[in-house]
């Protein structure tokens, strides 16, 4: 994996997060962060009092290359914090400098720049420019940047709408940037997330922040697996890679005296996941944690683990990958008590049945339709 970002005579070594899961083609950067940079020295060139918000800058480069403004990193992601802080460190650049929030937040500075990656989920992008209108100024530089195909007219629209006029550059290296230049808001828009939807048994109300999976209805996989689930009664479930919650919301609705760790990256997936137990099963919130975490990284084994169920993602960002997967698979054999089961759905051609058998040493085919399997594995 190339590593190093030699750029404008300024040289940074940029790791991807987890540092461990590296591939030769992939990088922490890209031709979008490049040319979000050549914009700035070239409008800016000393930056180093500037208030500058970035958002979504999913390996820290941006906020490495920027290190000696004032930062606000605005994610969604905890990944991309975790990479952001990384990235700081290995380039002996301050990390108290840059303050970190997630994309729920609203900073509390008026911003002399705003940088954005433009995210892949264009519900993110409408709720964080939704929330930009109340700290921007007229002054307010915005400069957005992604691949040429991830900015369409709908990308454009939504910038007109909430913020101001809006135009884009050339295409670079199939990049391409968007100004905006903010106007003096008429009256403030709000954002149209979360989102709610039911469960076809009416059984659940479910609330859905932007940047959450399956944010308009239940996933086809997740519905395989809701028919599929073991027996969790007086059981500790892990529901790793909760999104908005509803495999959890099944065992707790289901099974008696069960506890549930609602376990994703995204900080909107959790806060939905919490909001859901919250508002559809009240009375079993005193069973469940909520927990932002890379995998298992970040759960306490203070609660033995009995089942691990799973759905788990195959992309990183833009990138497909089975690499969470199997760090899922990995961390959840370590944390399940011996006996334990890891319970997955996983689409029928990837690979998971070969990662399972490496792993546990076997596996079970519990279900399968014409697209995905349900596979178990015991420790
Ligand atoms: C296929 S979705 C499943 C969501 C939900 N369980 C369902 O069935 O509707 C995978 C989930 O894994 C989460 N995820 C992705 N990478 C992760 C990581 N490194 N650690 C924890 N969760 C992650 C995503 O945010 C997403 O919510």
């Amino acid at each position: 994996m190339n590593t190093c970002f030699d750029f404008q005579g300024k040289s940074l070594q940029l790791y991807r997060f987890p540092k461990r899961f590296t591939h030769p083609s992939w990088q922490a950067w890209d031709a979008a962060d490049e040319l979000l940079i050549e914009h700035i020295n070239e409008h800016q060139g000393d930056i180093e009092q500037a208030q500058m918000l970035i958002l979504n800058d999913d390996f820290g480069a941006l906020t490495s290359w920027f290190n000696s403004a004032q930062i606000c990193h605005i994610s969604d992601s905890y990944v991309a914090q975790r990479a952001a802080q990384l990235n700081l460190e290995e380039n002996q650049l301050p990390t108290t400098s840059v303050q970190f929030i997630d994309s729920l937040a609203i900073p509390a500075v008026q911003p002399d720049w705003v940088v954005i990656k433009i995210p892949k989920t264009l519900a993110l992008l409408e709720h964080q420019l939704a929330q930009l209108q109340s700290i921007i100024s007229v002054n307010t530089r915005i400069v957005a940047a992604a691949k040429v195909k991830s900015i369409q007219k709908s990308t454009l629209t939504l910038f007109e709408k909430y913020l101001g006029v809006t135009t884009t550059s050339l295409a670079k290296k199939k990049s391409r940037l968007v100004f905006c230049q903010p106007r003096l808001p008429a009256k403030m828009l709000k954002s149209p997330y979360p989102t709610i939807w039911h469960t076809d048994d009416k059984l659940f109300e479910i609330s859905n922040h932007a940047n959450v999976f399956a944010r308009q209805q239940m996933d086809i996989a997740a519905r395989l697996l809701i028919n599929h689930l073991p027996d969790c009664s007086n059981k500790h479930v892990i529901d790793l890679g909760c999104g908005n919650g509803v495999l959890g919301l099944y065992i707790l609705k289901n099974f008696d005296n069960c506890k549930v760790t609602f376990v994703d990256e995204s900080h909107m997936a959790i806060a939905s996941a919490q909001y859901n137990v919250e508002h559809n099963l009240k009375d079993k919130l005193s069973q469940c944690r909520f927990v932002v975490s890379n995998c298992l990284e970040q759960v306490s084994s203070d609660w033995e683990t009995d089942i691990v169920l799973c759905n788990p993602p195959f992309h990183q960002q833009n990138t497909v990958t089975d690499h969470i997967a199997v760090q899922m698979f990995e961390d959840a054999k370590s944390k399940l008590k011996r006996g334990g089961e890891l319970r997955i759905i996983g689409n029928r051609h990837l690979e998971y049945p070969h990662k399972l058998k490496k792993l546990f040493g076997g596996y079970q085919v519990i279900a399968s339709d014409r697209k995905f399997s349900i596979l178990s594995s015991i420790k």
